[in-house]
C-alpha cells in the first residue's frame, strides 16, 4: 500500500495540476449525461422540433442571465421530480451555458 501511494502520489500531483481545465471538462461532460438522460426526451417533445437542444436555444428563450438558467434547471428539476443532486444540477448548468447560453460567470 505503502508502494502504491509512493508510486501515485506524483502522478495525482502532476494530473491535480495539469488538470483544473479536465476537471471542469468532466463536469461539463456529466452535465451533458445527465442532460441526454434526464432532460433532452421531454424537451424534444415539448418544442415538437423532435430535437431536445432546440429549446436551449430557442429565440423566445426566458433565460437571460446564468440566474435565471440556474433557476430554469431547479424548476425543471424539483417540479418534475428529476432527483438531481445539487452537484448535478450545477453540472447540468455548465455544460448548458458551456454548450448554449455562453453568459459569462
Ligand atoms: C417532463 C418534461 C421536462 C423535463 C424532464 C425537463 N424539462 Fe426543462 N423544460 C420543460 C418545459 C415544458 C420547458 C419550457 C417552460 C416554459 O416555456 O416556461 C422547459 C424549459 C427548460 C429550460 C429553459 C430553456 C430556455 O432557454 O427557455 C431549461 C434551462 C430547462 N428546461 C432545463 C431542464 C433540465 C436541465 C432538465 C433535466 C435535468 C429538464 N429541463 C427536464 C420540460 C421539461
Amino acid at each position: 500500500m505503502k508502494f502504491l501511494i509512493h508510486s501515485l502520489a506524483p502522478t495525482l500531483v502532476a494530473a491535480f495540476l495539469l488538470s483544473s481545465s479536465v476537471f471542469a471538462n468532466e463536469l461539463v461532460a456529466n452535465g451533458k449525461v445527465i442532460d441526454q438522460d434526464k432532460c433532452y426526451a421531454c424537451h424534444a417533445k415539448k418544442t415538437g422540433f423532435g430535437n431536445g437542444d432546440m429549446i436551449y436555444a430557442r429565440s423566445d428563450s426566458k433565460v437571460t442571465t446564468l440566474a435565471k438558467l440556474n433557476s430554469m434547471i431547479s424548476v425543471c428539476n424539483t417540479e418534475l421530480r428529476l432527483d438531481l443532486f445539487p452537484e448535478d444540477e450545477a453540472d447540468v448548468s455548465k455544460y448548458l451555458n458551456e454548450q448554449f447560453y455562453n453568459f459569462k460567470p
